[in-house]
């Protein structure tokens, strides 16, 4: 039997897990199985904003015909502009355009995960449905070829040489995955560290729920004639509280997502349910005293949905044995940089680069590593598993700073970073229930004073966007692929064990 073909099996068919099936498609001696446990492959019916870097990987995946129908695609020489305002006080203003080198498309998810199913190749690509993945078991360190077991909820079992745990924010290979790696940490004696590590695996509260709703835009134009949501990104920003709005679907719709925060509460469970449909009652107390383009906006939101804004990470692996975690399962950050999805999209990309590159083969080979007193000790490899090695020396920082911009980002957008306190508010909003932020008195020179402050927070926020066009997810992949090909020319040849 041919060692180089390999079995990978994807855990979750959301954008992330979608994205590697595609991209893994590319090499036809490696066989995709991609288990999904809904009935079907789902999102839920809200926007999703995706970066141009992201928009360059579909690209290369030959996904930008059919996406571009769900999109206008705009130049990418269009400095789009996302608005920042001013929004707790009945007259709102307009402290600063965060000017977008390259622009952002807003999806519908729906249909963006639609496009991505329909584009799935049947050939080396298989889908199970109704699949929730319970656990797997790793082959003993001595078979390293043997295959993964998977257990799935309806009792039934399977197997894979490469487990991709792309299944979300409540990850079951993550569970796992950090569970293997605390007990290979006790039994070298460092108890400690696997305590550590497994206190950092369940998904915690980030303080934060956010009310999400889409809005057809002539709903709005209704009542607010020529609201300038209509037309572009904006956020409505106040004292633990943002807004933020952004057209979608050609502009037929507009994606909504409030968010109210404590921050005191970060880390702690959410007291509630995750996901709960509210009456819109409970989403216009919340904004009660915002300005009038806020209010219109919530107004047209009939069903709001409350969700419990959690997180995961930063992690610091996303690999154990022939098991990779990609998208949410390995890093479920805040949505303030709007990259969750993009990052999952990049792991995709990256990873898969990786497996369908000609050197990766599930061959046998010695390699010498040290041991723990320093002793040189055999091994036997796969370059396999070194692929999967590189991924996370790549992906992990990269994906975590994103996570940690995001969460900056979060307390920027409601005057929670210590260096932009709430003072800066120049209109107080005296008299609103439960309000008693000190606030600057709204006269004469403080006025503009505080509005110069807001023009160097915004400059601050646009410092944490850069990353997203200063560089490309191209540039990361030529690296990873340079990294795998320095790695296995340090491994021996292939050595006479057989696969089994
Ligand atoms: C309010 C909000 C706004 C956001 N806005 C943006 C944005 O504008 N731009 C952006 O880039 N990101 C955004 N994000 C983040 C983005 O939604 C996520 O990062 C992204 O959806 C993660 O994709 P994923 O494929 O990793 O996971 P998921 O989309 O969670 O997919 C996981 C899949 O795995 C399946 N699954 C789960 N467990 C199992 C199991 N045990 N066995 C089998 N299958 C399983 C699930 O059914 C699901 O289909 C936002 C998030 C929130 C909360
Ligand atoms: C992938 O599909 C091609 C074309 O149908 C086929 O020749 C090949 O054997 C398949 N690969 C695997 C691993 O099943």
């Amino acid at each position: 039997m041919s060692t180089n073909k390999f079995h990978v099996a994807i855990i979750g068919g959301g954008i992330g897990g979608l994205t590697a099936a595609i991209a893994l498609s590319k090499r036809t001696d490696i066989q995709v199985d991609v288990y999904e446990t809904a009935h079907k492959y789902t999102e839920i019916g809200a926007g999703v904003r995706l970066r141009r870097r992201s928009w360059h990987v579909m690209r290369a995946l030959g996904l930008e015909e059919p996406l571009s129908q769900l999109v206008d695609v705009t130049s990418e020489d269009e400095r789009a502009a996302f608005t920042f305002r001013m929004g707790d006080q009945t007259e709102g203003f307009t402290f600063f355009q965060l000017e977008n080198p390259m622009g952002a498309l807003a999806f519908h998810r729906a249909d963006f995960l639609q496009a991505l199913s329909t584009h799935l190749p049947t050939e080396n690509v298989t889908s199970h449905f109704c699949k929730r993945l319970i656990s797997y078991t790793l082959p003993p360190l001595s078979s390293p070829t043997a295959p993964i077991a998977l257990n799935f909820k309806d009792g039934t079992t399977s197997e894979c040489d490469v487990l991709i745990g792309a299944d979300g924010i409540h990850s079951a290979v993550r569970g796992k995955m950090y569970r293997d790696i605390a007990a290979a940490a006790e039994a070298r004696g460092i108890d400690e560290e696997g305590k550590r590590l497994l206190e950092m695996v369940d998904p915690k509260w980030s303080g934060s729920v956010a009310y999400r709703g889409v809005i057809p835009c002539a709903k709005l134009e209704a009542i607010s004639p020529g609201h300038r949501a209509m037309e572009g990104g904006v956020n409505y920003m106040g004292q633990d509280k943002h807004v933020i709005v952004f057209p979608m679907v050609h502009k037929k719709l507009i994606n909504v997502v409030a968010f109210c925060s404590e921050p005191s509460k970060e880390g702690t469970t959410f007291d509630g349910q995750s996901v709960q449909e509210v009456p819109q009652s409970e989403l216009l107390e919340q904004y009660a005293g915002w300005e009038k383009e806020v209010t219109d906006l919530l107004k047209c939101i009939e069903k709001p949905s409350r969700w419990a804004i959690d997180t995961v990470g930063p992690l610091p692996t996303f690999n154990f044995g022939r098991v990779v975690l990609l998208g949410d399962a390995a890093h479920a950050m805040t949505p303030h940089q709007g990259s969750g999805a993009g990052q999952a999209i990049e792991d995709a990309y990256i990873l898969s680069a990786l497996l369908t590159s000609p050197i990766t083969t599930f061959t046998p080979r010695s390699t010498t590593t040290t041991d723990t007193n320093g002793n040189p000790e055999r091994q036997i490899t796969t370059t396999l598993e070194e692929a999967l090695k590189v991924y996370d020396a790549i992906r992990q920082p990269a994906s975590n700073d994103v996570l940690r911009l995001s969460r900056i980002n979060g307390l920027l957008y409601e005057f929670n970073d210590p260096r932009f306190p709430a003072a800066l508010s120049p209109v107080p909003n005296p008299g609103l229930p439960g309000d008693d932020s000190d606030r600057g008195t709204g006269t004469g020179d403080d006025v503009e004073k505080d509005k110069e402050r807001l023009k160097q927070m915004g400059e601050e926020i646009k410092k944490n966007w850069e990353w997203a066009w200063s560089a490309d997810a191209e540039k990361q992949k030529d690296e990873a692929l340079r990294m795998l090909e320095e790695r296995v020319a340090r491994i021996p040849g292939r050595v006479g064990v057989h696969d089994n």
